[in-house]
């Protein structure tokens, strides 16, 4: 039977790039599906404005694994200011699409990036509001296949 994911789906699912924690981490950020019950946990380190460092946890599904760990792999060494315009269809492009019922999964990643540099920021007196907007708590109505 044909997989309904793509080559780099299943390679991202089979060996997540950059899984962990890190310890001294400049924001770290969770956030969670409360329709799924997925939660996935961000972690960055930050110098001289770049990241230099991103590791995960996700505990969720092979999608969620897959957009996380290639949502890591954008943003490593990439400004902050960049990894901040990271979204999910980008991710989605790189892994070469995903099936429409689990594009929900890939907005995890998205919105787990986006909180570890509210994160950051707020750790360095800058309100991140204004620079990256609300983030939703969960996607209501996406995991409701
Ligand atoms: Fe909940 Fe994939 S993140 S089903």
């Amino acid at each position: 039977m044909a997989s309904v994911y793509s080559e780099k789906v299943m390679d991202h699912f089979a060996n997540p790039r950059n899984v962990g924690e890190i310890k001294d981490a400049d924001g770290v950020g969770e956030v969670g599906n409360a329709v799924c019950g997925d939660i996935m946990k961000m972690y960055i380190k930050v110098k001289d404005g770049k990241i230099e460092d991103v590791k995960f946890k996700t505990f969720g599904c092979g999608s969620a694994i897959a957009t996380s760990s290639m949502a890591t792999e954008l943003i490593k060494g990439k400004p902050i200011e960049e990894a901040l315009q990271l979204t999910n269809k980008a991710v989605v492009e790189a892994l070469d699409g995903l099936p429409a019922h689990k594009l929900h999964c890939s907005v995890l990643a998205e919105q787990a990036i986006k909180a570890a540099l509210a994160d950051y920021y707020t750790r360095q007196g800058i309100d991140p509001k204004p620079l990256i907007g609300d983030i939703p708590e969960t996607c209501e109505g996406c995991c409701s296949h």
